[in-house]
This record gives C-alpha cells, sequence and structure tokens, in this order.
C-alpha cells in the first residue's frame, strides 16, 4: 500500500513536471497571471510562474524521480550520446535508428567503454510485438589455440589473456550496428553516424570521468603505444583537463569510412588495412580474413515468465538470459513481498538462486555454434527451477563446491561497459549492452584509426580443466577456439506485459550484470518501486565461486548483514555495481532513469 502511494505521488509529480515541458502550456499559464485584476496578485502569480519555469525548465530526474516523457526516451553513461539517440528520436527515427547514432556517440564521448572495437548485444521488443535481438559479440581470430595463454608451469603468463596485444579479439560494434539497421532502421544510415563523426572532429569537453585514465596514460607512457597516447593525450603529452575541448580525428576518418561504406568501411578497406598492419607489426593474431569473416546474427531471444510478466533477455553466447531467467523462476514460488526489501531472508533466498545459476553458466553455457548440445531449454523451464528451488535451505546457506565441475576460473573483471535504453513514440524498445571489456578495453589503438580495441579474450577459459574456490573457471563449453565468440553475462533484457514493453532494463558490471537486472526486475515487479527507485535501490551480488557475497557501500544495514551471516553467508567485496540505465512505460508515459552510480549518465525524454 506504502509504496502504491509513493509511486502515486511521484506520477502526480512527474505528471506536473511533464505539463510543463508543453510550451503552449506554459504560455497559457502566464497569460492567465497578465490577466488576474489584483496587481499584487497578479505580480506574485507571475513570479511563481516565472521561477517555476526557470527551476523546473523539463522533467529532469531527480533522486529517485524518474525523467518522465510521452513520445521518446534514450538514457545512457554520456549526457551528449543522449542528446544524439533522442534528436534521431525527434527527427523521425525509430528506437534502431536511435541506437546506432547512440552507440556510435557514445565510441566518441565515453572511450572506457562505448566503442566500434568491441562488441555486444542488442535485444528489441517492437511496440507491436515484434521481438527480436542481435548478437555481435567479439569472435576469436583464426590463429588463437585453447592453451595459448597457458606457460610451461600451467599458469598464465604476463596475464597475457587480460593484457597486451594477444587479449585481442575480432570486433562486432560495426556489424552487429550496421545489421540491426538494415533489418529494422528506417532512417538514413549517414544520419546516424554523422552525430558522432561530428562529436570526434569538432570536440566535446573531456570528462572528468576519464581523469584517472588520462592520468595513468601520461604516467605510464613505455608500456603503451604512442598510438594510444596519441589519441588520448594532447599532442601525445598533456591530459586534458576537464572541460578542454577533447577532438579525435583518427577516430572522426574511421567513423566517416563507416558512413560511407556501412560494415565494409570497418571490415574491409582502410581501416582494415590500418588494423591489421598494427596486428602484424606488434604480433597481434587479427588478419584481413578475421575481419572479412565477421559477421553479426540476428537471434531469438530467450523467453521466460515472471508472475506474469514475458522477460526477454540474451541468449548464449550471452549467459545473461539463462541465468536471470533460471534465477526469477526459483524466486516466483516465494513471497518476497511479504520478506521486505533488502531484508535478511530475502538477500539469503536471491543469494541461493544466484550460486545455483551462476554454477550452470560456468557448467553449460558457451558459444552456441561450439556447443550444440547445450541445454538451454532445460535450463529455462519452470520444473528445472523448481529442482534448484527444492535444494534451497530456508535457513542456511548450502556451499559451493567446485569438485562437481572439475575445475572453474572466474577471473576478476572490471566494472566497465555500457548499457542504453531507448524508447520511440511507437513503444519500440531497444535495450543495447556493448563493452571493450576491461575499462578502456586493451588500451590499444592501431596506428590512424583513433579507436580502442578490446580485450575480449579475458572472457574465454584460459586454462582447460581448471576450476577452483578462488574462482577460475576453466570448463569446456568456453575455451578458446577459432571463430568462437566467448562467454558473456552481458544482459540486456526487456520485460513485457500485455504483449507490449514495460520495462527496459540493462547494466554494466562484468558477472554482476545479472543479478543487478535481476534485482531491478524485482525491485519494480515484487515492491512497487517507480524506475528510478528500483535502480537506485542497493544491490547484492553472488557468483558461485568464490563463496561470497558482495554488498555496495552504505547498502545493507549492520544488523541485516549480522542475520544475513548467521545463515552461514560471508560478505566479501563492498563494492559499487553497474549503472543501470532503465526505461518504465506504464499508463502511456515513458519514466527514464540514469543510475547515479553513473558519472555522467543521462535520461533524456520528449
Ligand atoms: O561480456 C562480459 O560479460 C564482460 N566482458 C563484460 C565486462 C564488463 O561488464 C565489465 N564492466 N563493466
Amino acid at each position: 500500500m506504502v509504496a502504491v502511494q509513493t509511486y502515486a505521488f511521484d506520477r502526480m509529480l512527474s505528471c506536473h513536471l511533464l505539463t510543463l515541458n508543453h510550451s503552449w502550456i506554459r504560455s497559457f499559464i502566464l497569460i492567465f497571471c497578465f490577466l488576474i485584476p489584483k496587481r499584487m496578485l497578479r505580480y506574485l502569480s507571475i513570479t511563481f510562474s516565472a521561477f517555476l519555469f526557470i527551476t523546473l525548465p523539463t522533467s529532469a530526474q531527480s533522486g529517485r524521480i524518474p525523467v518522465t516523457a510521452d513520445s521518446g526516451m534514450v538514457v545512457t553513461s554520456h549526457h551528449l550520446a543522449s542528446e544524439v539517440g533522442i534528436e534521431v528520436l525527434k527527427n523521425g527515427g525509430n528506437a534502431i535508428d536511435a541506437a546506432v547514432a547512440t552507440a556510435f556517440a557514445l565510441a566518441v564521448t565515453l572511450p572506457a567503454a562505448g566503442n566500434i572495437g568491441g562488441g555486444g548485444f542488442l535485444v528489441y521488443h517492437g511496440g507491436d510485438g515484434h521481438v527480436t535481438a542481435f548478437n555481435f559479440r567479439e569472435k576469436a581470430p583464426l590463429a588463437v589455440t585453447e592453451t595459448m595463454f597457458v606457460g610451461p608451469d600451467g599458469t598464465i603468463v604476463d596475464n597475457a589473456n587480460h593484457e597486451g596485444i594477444l587479449s585481442v579479439c575480432v570486433p562486432g560494434t560495426v556489424a552487429g550496428l550496421w545489421l540491426a539497421h538494415q533489418r529494422l532502421g528506417v532512417s538514413d544510415w549517414e544520419d546516424l553516424v554523422d552525430p558522432a563523426i561530428a562529436l570526434a572532429m569538432d570536440g566535446f569537453p573531456s570528462s572528468r570521468a576519464m581523469q584517472p585514465f588520462l592520468t595513468q596514460l601520461a604516467e605510464k607512457s613505455d608500456s603503451l603505444y604512442m598510438s594510444t597516447r596519441h589519441a588520448f593525450l594532447k599532442d601525445g603529452e598533456r591530459v586534458y583537463e576537464p572541460g578542454e575541448t577533447w577532438k579525435q580525428p583518427d577516430l572522426g576518418a574511421s567513423l566517416m569510412r563507416i558512413r560511407d561504406e556501412g560494415h565494409d568501411g570497418f571490415y574491409l578497406g582502410e581501416t582494415a588495412r590500418l588494423l591489421t598492419d598494427f596486428m602484424a607489426q606488434h604480433g597481434g593474431l587479427i588478419t584481413m580474413e578475421d575481419l572479412a569473416l565477421y559477421t553479426a546474427e540476428e537471434v531469438q531471444p530467450v523467453h521466460g515468465t515472471f508472475h506474469g510478466h514475458d522477460i526477454y533477455a540474451m541468449r548464449p553466447p550471452s549467459s545473461g538470459g539463462i541465468a536471470l531467467i533460471t534465477m526469477l523462476n526459483i524466486l516466483e514460488a516465494y513471497d518476497l513481498e511479504s520478506l521486505g526489501h533488502n531484508s535478511a531472508q530475502y538477500l539469503h533466498l536471491l543469494t541461493e538462486s544466484m550460486r545455483r545459476a551462476y554454477a550452470d553458466r560456468a557448467e553449460h553455457i558457451g558459444d552456441p555454434n561450439f556447443n550444440p548440445d547445450m541445454p538451454v531449454d532445460r535450463l529455462l523451464s519452470k520444473p528445472y527451477a523448481d529442482q534448484l528451488r527444492a535444494s534451497i535451505d530456508e535457513d542456511t546457506a548450502s556451499p559451493s563446491d567446485p569438485s562437481k565441475l572439475g575445475h572453474i576460473y572466474l577471473h576478476p573483471e572490471s566494472e566497465e561497459t555500457t548499457h542504453i535504453s531507448i524508447v520511440d513514440a511507437d513503444g519500440n524498445a531497444v535495450s543495447l549492452t556493448y563493452t571493450l571489456e576491461y575499462s578502456y578495453g586493451s588500451q590499444i589503438v592501431a596506428d590512424g584509426t583513433g579507436f580502442l580495441l578490446n580485450n575480449e579474450m579475458g572472457d574465454f577459459n584460459p586454462i582447460p580443466g581448471d576450476t577452483n574456490i578462488h574462482g577460475r573457471i576453466g570448463t569446456n563449453p568456453n575455451l578458446i577456439a577459432p571463430q568462437k565468440r566467448m562467454l558473456s553475462s552481458m544482459t540486456p533484457t526487456i520485460v513485457a506485459k500485455d504483449g507490449k514493453p514495460y520495462l527496459v532494463v540493462g547494466t554494466p558490471g562484468g558477472r554482476t550484470i545479472i543479478n543487478s537486472v535481476m534485482q531491478i526486475i524485482l525491485n519494480v515487479t515484487i515492491f512497487d518501486m517507480n524506475m528510478a527507485q528500483a535502480v537506485e535501490a542497493p544491490r547484492i551480488h553472488h557468483q558461485w565461486l568464490p563463496n561470497s557475497t558482495r554488498f555496495e557501500p552504505w547498502g545493507i544495514s549492520p544488523d541485516t548483514r549480522a542475520l544475513y551471516e548467521a545463515k552461514g553467508h560471508q560478505v566479501g567485496a563492498i563494492r559499487t555495481q553497474g549503472r543501470a540505465h532503465s526505461i518504465m512505460i506504464r499508463d502511456g508515459l515513458l519514466y527514464g532513469a540514469a543510475d547515479s552510480r553513473s558519472y555522467d549518465g543521462r535520461a533524456i525524454g520528449f
């Protein structure tokens, strides 16, 4: 009841803010004020209205109040990219068009994760009920071998699967955006790449969020390629100060080739030549043949249900969709609302669901083209979740036992990836997550290209058979092979109700992604939070191995933590989790929430 009242209040306030967006209503209010006969009252009314118009010029997100709009919404990790997307929508583009333009813009304004040198997934749910997805995960080059990173003593030498030129896989982003546009876009391709070119060529204010990376670049000159320094430092030497204009002419030129030649402007021709020359010169593996062979693919998202909602999320090579639906299936049978949000008992049930879904992730999931027998349908089924639930003790934590699988290593992951949520005037929704893997990927820019390359090789299981309690995973489905896509946790998701998109959710955060998305869905569907409240609420993470739970700072009270630990759980890291830019569509209004965990994130609607 309380939740419903809160929601009603937020909605009232949101509608008020939305009303103020319409200039004809503003004009009407002002004219009305001028007509008030009593002079004192007239002056007071005009002053008050003017104050309102200036201080609340648009429906702006404020803490736990989402941005509201009725015709379109774009939420991303960089305000300039959100603006690019919203302009596309205003000019008659659809959600796919806006996603393409926004993703290219982020490749310029958010180099930590926005990219053309990485890969990702896009899930689409049309207002007309059409549901599809695009897989543009990177692929391993032809020259890889299963044990290429294993040294003579059986360990990985110099973290080479994560760092250095061998960590780079064949990028997928341009192919994915091109394919999605070919299938569903309505705007001219050129018009969608042009805004990113302008941002690269004319420059934009360098962000404070980039400062640690830039400082590190400036200090680490020996171990970095000059091409990276030239792309990110002024004259290859000096850190751009926050607010200083940063231009990227090489990136602009790469984007122009993409604008003019589409897919081929990246995978063939000058960009491909620059990239492969650099690879050949520095001992990398990617060849012209690797680039020419790369294709993105259109696939069906995996589907599940949760309390009358339809869940559409990414299928393998992402583990996200399957693990998300497994966990929701397990949790559906509990009365979570009565336990209370983030109570110890609630966190216990979440943790036990996470433990089971992540064990299955390690055991079964990888690139479907290399794992034809993956039990996708079984993992998604309700009877299977019933079995998993039956093994949960409601009072005591279960063990995480790697011996069941032989050998498992979950390497530590960075938190960089980025998520875009978009809804257009026809109710078409796009949920897109893409990544370079680490923050700034491999930190390698090939001479003359201006864009960062991924280090996605690190998402393969590097040592066959090596699985242990510290989290190393060496299971078969995700071993390295030529042309294979590495396992991912990215979970772009659309929740639908009555055949229409209801929630558009996703986030960065490595393996935490799946758990963040799940908790946001629970926050809305079980606890009736509005979109911003659901995104802001503290989250937890457990991934089977290592057997410890991650809390967010100030997320869970000490007494709740004590009750939780008394059940046998161990709390490990305390870290911020994800940047889950999300949209809710409810009663014809769009509610956008940029996660406040993101420095430059912005929800913009119109
Ligand atoms: O695909 C994956 O699961 C990882 N490469 C994603 C990495 C990530 O999310 C890191 N940061 N947020």
